[in-house]
């Protein structure tokens, strides 16, 4: 079983041998936070609470399996908001006592990373995985199971977070990413945004385009909110493919995994497949913003390599991946 609490999102899931899904649950704050134009931290560890058990339970039934039938429980202890994290933690642990279930703690970010065992076949090593999500923009070099050098990153906002950004500035309502991606459908790539390339840089940087956007609608020169939303979705995409590229070429890698809840734009994915060298692998939308069948999938493997946890198990809002 996995659970995952660290943003927004209550979600629990049972996978077998780390690649079938039997049940993948996931109960959305979305509508409770749009209310406030983003995450409230405090809200959203009540809604945890308040959603947790239900959904532990849904995902126990649409597997059709028994406690006994469990290996182990998986739960993100990191990186994302203390409260929420620790609302699936407690929870995990409770599961484990109870039930005499090995416990083991994962990183959110890894997590992401395995989404793609739960979607495609036969993956080779080394593999490229570029991480886009709502706090990070991440390059990740990884050569085996639980074997990551982190390459590149961003120095400001993340990409789902500049897509976050730009839809609030554009008045398209949160969350951001998927607003942005059905205005830009109708629009068209016209107003020449700045791309920060940062040559000689794997690392990323998304706030001067933001800054590019915001500065746009203040003198009242964006007429078109489809153009403009065309135009800053192909300004991050072209960032994010072009370095993409260029770092899986150097490193002659087998395969791009792209993951994360941005991973789920159209526009990105098909920009990704069309310019990369090597295979690209993406799973399928649901898996690549967050959900549990993710972390069952990373404790899975962390299972099988001995890593698993004790009761003392905390949680840790700032982890990293390598
Ligand atoms: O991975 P995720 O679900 O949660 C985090 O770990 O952060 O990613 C959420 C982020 C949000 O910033 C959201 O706007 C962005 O992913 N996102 C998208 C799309 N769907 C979600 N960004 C661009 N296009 C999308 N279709
Ligand atoms: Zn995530």
């Amino acid at each position: 079983m996995g659970i995952e609490t660290s943003c927004d999102e209550t979600a629990a899931a049972v996978v077998e041998d780390g690649t079938v899904i039997l049940s993948n649950k996931i109960a959305s704050q979305v509508e409770i936070h749009a209310r406030y134009g983003g995450i409230v931290p405090e809200v959203a560890s009540r809604q945890h609470i308040l959603s947790i058990i239900p959904i532990v339970e849904q995902a126990m039934t649409e597997a059709g399996v028994r406690w006994e039938d469990l290996a182990a429980v998986a739960v993100t202890i990191g990186p994302g908001l203390a409260g929420s994290l620790l609302v699936g933690a407690n929870t995990a642990k409770a599961i484990a006592f109870a039930h005499g279930l090995p416990l083991v703690g994962v990183n959110h970010l890894e997590g992401h990373i395995y989404a793609g065992w739960l979607s495609c076949r036969s993956i080779g090593f080394p593999i490229l995985c570029l991480i886009v999500s709502g706090g990070h923009s991440d390059l990740v070099l990884m050569k085996g199971h639980g074997d990551y050098v982190l390459l590149g990153m961003t120095r400001d906002d993340a990409a789902g977070e500049a897509f976050d950004k730009a839809a609030r500035i554009l008045g398209l309502g949160y969350p951001g990413g998927p607003a942005i991606e059905q205005a830009a459908a109708g629009g068209s790539d016209c107003l020449n945004l700045p791309r920060a390339w940062l040559r000689g840089s794997n690392d990323f940087s998304f706030s001067g385009v933001k800054t590019a956007l915001l500065r746009l609608a203040e003198e009242g020169q964006l007429s078109s909110a489809v153009d403009a939303a065309a135009s800053f979705q192909k300004a991050v995409v072209d960032v994010l493919v072009a370095k993409t590229v260029a770092v899986a070429a150097k490193h002659h890698v087998k395969h791009i995994l792209l993951v994360g809840g941005v991973a789920s734009n159209k526009f990105l994915r098909r920009q990704m497949v069309r310019a990369s060298p090597v295979t690209v692998l993406i799973p399928e939308p649901i898996l690549c913003t967050d959900n549990a069948a993710m972390i069952a999938a990373c404790g899975y493997y962390r299972l099988q390599a001995g890593k698993v946890d004790d009761l003392g198990l905390d949680v840790f809002p700032s982890l990293r991946l390598s």
